[in-house]
Parts: C-alpha cells; sequence; structure tokens
C-alpha cells in the first residue's frame, strides 16, 4: 500500500457556524468529550502512516500549534504531583516520529487555495488532506488509510464518498460514478437537487497526487472569490484516475452542532461513566 508520508489539515476557515466560541476557540479544538476535533484527525492520519502533518493555519490559530507544542509548566507539575497517567497523557498526543509544519494561508481564499499553500512542504508525492470537522470513526482501519490502499500506484487520486438524502446534495461536491465501478466520471459542488447527478457527495478526506498543484494554480476563482479544491480535482480526472471511495466507518459531520451532538453522544455511550446519561438523552428524543 502506499504510505501517505504528508497529510495536510486546511483549519484556516472561520468557522462561523460555532460563533460566537469561534471568535476565540479555532473550530478544530472544540471538544468531543475531552478531545479536540483536531486529536480525532492526526490519529487517523498517524494511522495511515504519516510522520508529517501539514497544518494550514491562520495569524488567529495559534492554538492549534500550543496543542501539539510541548508544556513544560504542566508536564512538571504532573509529574510532581505523581499524576503520571496525565503526565502520559499530554506527552503522546503524537508519537515521536511525527513532526508538525506550519503553514499561514493569510486571506481565507478556499479549501483550494488552503490545498495550494502546501505545495512547497508536500513537493512531488502523494498526499493526503483531512478536514477535521468530519470526524470518521472505524473499528478497522480508519478512513485515510482504507483510500491510501486505494491509491497504491502514486497517481491515482481517491476521494471518501457518502450517499447523502437527495435533499442535501446542495451541501456538498456530489460526484457521479462509473456504471458498475469507482471511478468519477464527473463532480459537481453544491448543485440543485434536480441537477445534481448522483447522491454520492465527497467528504472531508482526499488522497491526491502532486499534479494537483499545478491543477489549482490554473484555477481561476469561484463563486466568493474562493479557489475550489472541487474544480482542480474536475481538471484532474480527465487526466487521471480518481475513484470515489465508499469508506467503513461512521461520520459525524462536527462542522454543524447537531453532527457535534451526536458524535459527543457516540462516544458517550462507549464510556462506562457515561452511558446512563446517553440512555437519559434518548428518553428527551
Ligand atoms: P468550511 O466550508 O467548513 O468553512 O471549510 P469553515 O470556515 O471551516 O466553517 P463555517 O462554514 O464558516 O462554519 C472547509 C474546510 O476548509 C478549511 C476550513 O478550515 C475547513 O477545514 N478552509 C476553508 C481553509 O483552510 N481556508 C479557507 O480559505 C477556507
Amino acid at each position: 500500500m502506499t504510505r501517505l508520508r504528508k497529510v495536510v489539515f486546511p483549519v484556516a476557515g472561520l468557522g462561523t457556524r460555532f460563533l460566537p466560541a469561534t471568535k476565540v476557540v479555532a473550530k478544530e479544538m472544540l471538544p468531543v468529550l475531552d478531545r479536540p476535533l483536531i486529536q480525532y484527525a492526526v490519529e487517523e492520519a498517524v494511522d495511515a502512516g504519516a510522520d508529517t502533518l501539514v497544518f494550514v493555519t491562520n495569524r488567529y490559530k495559534h492554538s492549534i500549534a500550543d496543542y501539539f507544542d510541548s508544556a513544560y509548566e504542566l508536564e512538571e507539575t504532573l509529574e510532581r504531583a505523581g499524576k503520571r497517567e496525565l503526565l502520559a497523557m499530554v506527552q503522546g498526543l503524537l508519537p515521536r516520529h511525527v513532526r508538525c509544519v506550519y503553514v499561514t494561508q493569510e486571506q481565507a481564499l478556499g479549501l483550494g487555495h488552503a490545498v495550494l499553500c502546501t505545495q512547497a512542504v508536500i513537493g512531488d508525492e502523494p498526499f493526503g488532506i483531512v478536514l477535521p470537522d468530519d470526524l470518521i470513526v472505524n473499528d478497522g482501519p480508519g478512513a485515510l488509510r482504507q483510500m491510501a490502499a486505494r491509491a497504491a500506484d502514486g497517481k491515482t487520486g481517491v476521494l471518501a464518498v457518502e450517499e447523502v438524502p437527495h435533499a442535501d446534495t446542495g451541501k456538498y461536491g456530489i460526484v457521479d460514478v462509473e456504471a458498475g465501478g469507482d471511478r468519477i466520471r464527473h463532480m459537481v459542488e453544491k448543485p440543485k437537487p434536480a441537477d445534481a447527478p448522483s447522491n454520492l457527495a465527497v467528504v472531508g478526506r482526499y488522497v491526491l497526487p502532486a499534479r494537483i498543484f499545478d491543477l489549482l494554480e490554473q484555477t481561476t476563482p469561484g463563486a466568493g472569490g474562493e479557489i475550489q479544491l472541487t474544480d482542480a480535482i474536475a481538471a484532474l480526472l480527465k487526466e487521471t484516475p480518481v475513484l470515489a471511495h465508499r469508506f467503513a466507518g461512521q461520520r459525524f459531520d462536527c462542522g454543524n452542532k447537531a453532527g457535534m451532538v451526536r458524535a459527543t453522544l457516540h462516544f458517550a455511550s462507549l464510556d462506562p461513566d457515561l452511558q446512563h446519561l446517553v440512555a437519559g438523552a434518548a428518553s428527551l428524543s
């Protein structure tokens, strides 16, 4: 399988759906129980083989770098208090062989532009992209690892897809796949249900060849002056296979409040101390 050495986390968006919290707290630092969204995302990347995590941030998002940095005073205090389990937890957020690189996106010019900002760090190898607000859980291999296995030749692109209700196509990039296969023929950004070629929606995981950077450079800004990743992928699939991967796992859209609540209830239901609250929450609905 292709080992995805480098994985990009575009985290420079404004997170307006979680205002006012996101006025000062990065959306990716919002916790599902006691772990921030970014923690779940980096664990999936490490599971796929990543040793270089590339965060595209903006000048207000220092908290993500602070989170992965060592916290000398906290660690010393925990050490002195003999709180070994907590100490191991804060020191073990990332395996030792993994390094973090931070790239600033000067202006929020769209997801495609955020990815383009990482060109110098990624260089000429296939790479992964994880949008942390799509939290995907699976008992077996993570979604990104499943996708890396399908991109073994280093040239094939792979996009995670999921069936969504027809009424929701306007919220996603929607793909049209060849009959009886997974190769994507066509992709449209946020089509109205009547114009959508299917109900297969692209969700926040991508494995792409470095060729995508040339195509992003040639992409003209679309609606709202944003450079869309979808437009560059639409160009890519004319020259190389791009597969739609129906991932094994359950996705929580933590970019909105309902998804965040569902994810919280899911993890609470797995925690013996919290399970009884989930049963209570179900009876309230
Ligand atoms: P979203 O469309 O979810 O936007 O971006 P957002 O700002 O995060 O959240 P809302 O809609 O205002 O609540 C999709 C992903 O692309 C990143 C975001 O951080 C998110 O991971 N992004 C978006 C950038 O890194 N830069 C951009 O210019 C735009």
